[in-house]
C-alpha cells in the first residue's frame, strides 16, 4: 500500500500555512527543516522557519525569581540554525507569490515511500504568464547531513524568463511566545559566524554558538538542468550568502534547479567545516538521483520492519503510519541526540527530551528496529555522569537522578513541581532498558552500559525513600499526572521504582551466574550489602491502599481532595494549565493525563482486573487529556480490560492528534510521545502484545470498524508478520530463528509456515 498523505489546497490561509510548516517539515533524525515556503510569507503570516541539528543547543538564562539554593538558572535550547531554504523566483521580473496572481492548482505531498516532501503548483502571475512548479525536498537517510531541494519550473503559457534568488542565510533567531509557557519567551541571537565565504561557487558559514561554543557548519551548493542558465554567488555585507541563477525558457520547457545543503556540528566533528566541504564534494559526486534512490531502499527496508497495516479504514492507516514516520524521521540515529518532544518539527519545549522517549517511542524502536531503541538508551548512558551530579544538587548522598527535561543531561526545568519532582523519568528509564532486554536478549548491552544505569537509579530509590512501619516509601514527588504534584506514594512513581530496583539486582544475579559481573563491580562499586538493600525495598515497596470502592489511589492524599467539575468547565478553558493556578489544580481531583491507568498498562498483574476496572473508569471520569500523552495510554489499558469501544475511541483520537491538528498546536510540532503511543495503542492494545520475563504473547481482538489489520514486529532477534481477522490470527516468521509464543494463552511454535488460530 503506498504510503502517501495529501493535502489539495485551494487558496494559501495563514493557519494552514502555519501547521503545513510542520506537517510537511522534513527530518532525519539528525537535521530537521520546518515546511516553511522557499518563498516565504507574508509579514502577517504567523512563521517558524526553523533548521535544527538534533542534540545542537545553547546555553539559556532561566532566571528564578527567588533563588532558592541550587535552583538551576540556566538551560539548554534546539537553536535554530542557518536557512537554507529560501528561494524566490521572479518570473518576468513578477515575484512568485502564492497570494498574488492566481493558484490554478496547488497540492502538497509527503511521500512516504520516496522519503520526500513535494509542493505542485499552477501559478499564473498578476500578469498573466502561467507557470508550473514542483517542488522535492529531502533530509537524506543515506547522509544525514545532507538537506536538498528540487525546484523544477515550467513555462505553461509563453517564454518566460526566470530567476531563482537563492539564499543562505547563517545567523538565524529562535521562535518565541512569551504567552504560552510550551514555548521559549524569548528569541535572542544564539549563533554568529566566524567564517563566511564562497569556494566555486558554493558557499559555506562557519557560525558559533554564544555560550557553549559550540560550531555548526553549512554549505550550499546549486546545480541547474539547463546548460545556457548562468549562476553567480555573492556575499552581502550582511553576511548572507545568495546564488542568483537566471534561466530563459520557452513555452513548454522546463528548468530544475537543484540546492544542496550539508550541515555538521562540533558535538560530532572535530573541523564541521572541512568535515561539511568534504561531504558537499562527496554529494556533488554521487548526485541527486543517487540519494533519492537510497532514501527509498531505506524506507522500503523501514517500512518491511515495521509495517503495520490497518484494513477498512483508510484514514486510520494513514494516521498511524504518518505516526510512525514522523517517528523515524525524529529520533536521532547516533547517541548525541535523543528523540525532542516535538521531534526536529519545531521548537516547541525548546527541543528538550522527556520520558516521552523511554515510555511512548522506545516501545516503538524495540518491536521495529532495535537499534535505534539502543541509541536512545545510549544517550541516557552518555549523560549518567551529569544525572549523578544533578542527585547532589538535590541533596543525594548517592545515584542518579535524570532530569526531568534537557538535552545535554543537565535539568531545564524551571519549575520543579511539575519538573524535576518527577523522578519518574528515573524508573521510566530502568523500565525502558529492561524492555530492550525482554525484547532483544541483548544481555552484553546490559552487561556494558544497562546495568550501570539500572544500579545508579535503584541507588537513588534508596536515598529518596525511608522505612515507615517496615513499608519503603517515597514522598514529596510527582508522577506523570502534571496537576497533582508533590505528593507521597504516588501510585505509579513506586511501581516504577519497585520495577527499577528489583531488576538492578536481577541483572546482577544474571551477569554474576553468567561469571561476568566483574567489571561492572569494579565500576559502580556495589557490594552485596547493597544489592541486598536494592532488594527489600522492593520487596518492601509501599502503595495506597485501594479504596472502599475499589479504586487505586493515585497518591496518599488524592481522595482526600474535592472532585474538579470537568463538565461544568467552560470549553474555552482547556487546556486547564493555560487558565489556572497550578497550585490551585492541584487541590483537586483533576488529571491532566493518564497516571494510575499508564501503571495497569506497565504492570498490569500488579493488582487484579476488576480493581484496573474501577480505578480506570473513576480516573476517566477526572482526567480532561490536556496532554497528548494520556489518550493513548487510556486506549492501552482499555483493549487490555476487555472494553474494545473506548480502546477504539482512544485510539482514533491519539492516531489522528497531528495529522489532523485535534489540539490545534500542532503548527508548533509534532507531538512524538502520542505518536509512539497510538502505535502502541494498536500493537499493545488491539493486538494484546505483552512482553515479559515468561515470554511473548499475544490475545488480539479487531475494532468493530475495521475488518482486520496486519502487522511486523522483531522478537529476539526474529521478525514476525501478524494477520488479524475477526475469524483467525495467523503468524508467521518471516526472518532469523523460530520461537514460541502465546496465542490466547495457548503456546505456539511461530515458524516460516503460517500458525492459523481461530479467534
Ligand atoms: C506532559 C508531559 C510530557 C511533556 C512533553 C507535558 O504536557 O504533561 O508528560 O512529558 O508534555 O511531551
Amino acid at each position: 500500500m503506498a504510503k502517501i498523505f495529501q493535502k489539495n489546497i485551494k487558496t494559501l490561509s495563514k493557519k494552514d500555512s502555519f501547521l503545513y510548516e510542520t506537517l510537511f517539515h522534513n527530518a532525519n533524525g539528525y537535521i530537521g527543516v520546518r515546511g516553511c515556503l522557499e518563498e516565504g510569507v507574508p509579514a502577517d503570516f504567523n512563521t517558524m522557519r526553523g533548521t535544527y541539528i538534533n542534540g545542537f543547543y545553547d546555553i539559556v538564562d532561566m532566571k528564578q525569581a527567588e533563588n532558592l539554593c541550587n535552583f538551576i538558572e540556566k538551560k539548554d535550547t534546539m537553536l535554530n540554525i542557518a536557512d537554507t531554504q529560501t528561494i524566490y523566483l521572479f518570473v518576468n521580473g513578477e515575484p512568485f507569490d502564492m497570494l498574488k496572481g492566481n493558484i490554478l492548482k496547488y497540492k502538497r505531498t509527503l511521500d512516504m515511500d520516496a522519503g520526500i516532501t513535494q509542493r505542485d503548483i499552477e501559478w499564473k502571475s498578476p500578469k498573466g504568464d502561467k507557470i508550473g512548479i514542483n517542488i522535492k525536498r529531502m533530509t537524506s537517510f543515506e547522509e544525514l547531513s545532507l538537506f536538498t531541494i528540487e525546484y523544477k519550473v515550467t513555462a505553461l503559457s509563453g517564454n518566460v524568463s526566470l530567476l531563482f534568488s537563492s539564499k543562505h542565510i547563517p545567523e538565524v533567531m529562535n521562535y518565541s511566545d512569551p504567552t504560552d509557557p510550551r514555548l521559549a519567551a524569548e528569541s535572542p541571537k544564539f549563533i554568529s559566524t566566524i567564517e563566511a565565504g564562497i569556494n566555486d561557487g558554493v558557499s559555506y558559514a562557519l557560525c558559533e554558538t554564544s555560550r557553549s561554543k559550540l560550531k555548526c557548519c553549512s554549505v550550499v551548493s546549486h546545480e541547474i538542468s539547463d546548460a545556457k542558465s548562468r549562476l553567480c554567488t555573492v556575499k552581502d555585507e550582511d553576511g548572507n550568502l545568495t546564488c542568483d541563477v537566471v534561466s530563459d525558457l520557452k513555452k513548454g520547457e522546463s528548468v530544475t534547479l537543484v540546492k544542496y545543503s550539508i550541515f555538521t556540528d562540533s558535538l560530532r566533528c572535530e573541523d564541521p567545516l572541512s568535515s561539511a566541504k568534504e561531504k558537499m564534494a562527496k554529494v556533488l559526486d554521487n548526485g541527486l538521483k543517487y540519494y533519492y534512490k537510497k532514501q527509498a531502499a531505506y524506507l522500503e527496508e523501514f517500512w518491511a520492519g515495521s509495517m503495520l497495516e490497518i484494513h477498512n479504514d483508510p484514514k486510520m492507516n494513514e494516521a498511524v503510519n504518518f505516526n510512525m514516520y514522523e517517528l523515524l524521521c525524529s529520533s536521532a540515529k547516533d547517541s548525541y541526540g535523543n528523540i525532542a518532544a516535538k521531534g526536529l518539527s519545531g521548537e516547541g519545549y525548546e527541543g528538550h527530551y522527556f520520558w516521552d522517549s523511554e515510555m511512548f517511542v522506545i516501545p516503538f524502536f524495540v518491536l521495529t528496529d532495535p537499534y535505534l531503541a539502543k541509541m536512545l538508551i545510549s544517550y541516557r548512558y552518555r549523560t549518567l555522569e551529569k544525572a549523578k551530579e544533578n542527585a547532589k544538587l538535590l541533596g543525594h548522598k548517592k545515584g542518579a537522578l535524570f532530569p526531568w527535561r534537557t538535552i545535554t543531561g543537565v535539568e531545564c526545568s524551571g519549575y520543579f513541581p511539575s519538573g524535576t519532582a518527577q523522578y519518574h523519568i528515573v524508573g521510566d528509564i530502568a523500565y525502558a532498558i529492561v524492555n530492550y532486554y525482554l525484547t532483544t536478549g541483548d544481555l552484553d548491552f546490559i552487561k556494558k552500559y544497562g546495568e550501570e544505569i539500572l544500579i545508579e537509579t535503584a541507588r537513588l530509590w534508596l536515598d529518596v525513600g525511608n522505612y515507615v512501619g517496615g513499608t519503603f516509601r517515597i514522598n514529596d514527588v510527582s508522577g506523570p499526572d502534571e496537576y497533582t504534584c508533590m505528593v507521597n506514594n504516588n501510585y505509579y512513581t513506586n511501581r516504577v521504582a519497585k520495577y527499577n530496583l528489583s531488576w538492578a539486582v536481577k541483572f546482577y544475579e544474571l551477569l554474576k551466574e553468567r561469571g561476568i559481573e566483574k567489571e561492572l563491580k569494579k565500576k559502580v562499586q556495589i557490594t552485596a550489602a547493597e544489592i541486598k538493600e536494592m532488594s527489600e525495598a522492593a520487596d518492601k515497596m509501599y502503595f495506597p491502599k485501594i479504596s472502599k470502592d475499589g479504586v487505586i489511589p493515585q497518591d496518599d492524599s488524592f481522595f482526600d481532595k474535592p472532585v474538579w467539575n470537568i463538565k461544568a468547565t467552560p470549553k474555552s478553558d482547556f487546556p486547564l494549565l493555560l487558565h489556572y493556578h497550578p497550585l490551585h489544580l492541584y487541590r483537586y481531583q483533576v488529571c491532566k493525563q493518564a497516571d494510575t491507568v499508564m501503571a495497569f498498562f506497565l504492570f498490569p498483574d500488579a493488582v487484579e482486573k476488576n480493581t484496573q476496572k474501577k480505578s480506570f473508569e473513576y480516573y476517566e471520569k477526572i482526567t480532561t487529556h490536556d496532554s497528548s500523552l494520556s489518550k493513548c495510554a487510556f486506549s492501552i489499558v482499555a483493549s487490555k480490560l476487555g472494553m474494545q469501544d473506548k480502546a477504539y475511541k482512544y485510539f482514533g483520537n491519539s492516531a489522528e492528534f497531528d495529522i489532523r491538528d485535534l489540539h490545534d498546536n500542532t503548527s508548533y510540532g509534532i507531538h512524538t510521545a502520542n505518536m509512539g503511543g497510538s502505535f502502541m495503542a494498536v500493537v499493545y492494545g488491539f493486538a494484546g502484545l505483552s512482553i515479559n520475563e515468561k515470554g511473548i504473547s499475544i490475545a488480539p481482538f479487531v475494532p468493530y470498524k475495521w475488518s482486520g489489520y496486519s502487522f511486523k514486529i522483531r522478537f529476539m532477534g526474529s521478525r514476525i508478520r501478524t494477520d488479524v481477522t475477526k475469524e483467525e490470527v495467523s503468524v508467521v516468521l518471516e526472518e532469523g530463528e523460530a520461537f514460541a509464543m502465546k496465542i490466547y494463552g495457548k503456546k505456539t511454535k511461530i515458524t516460516k509456515k503460517k500458525t492459523v488460530v481461530k479467534v
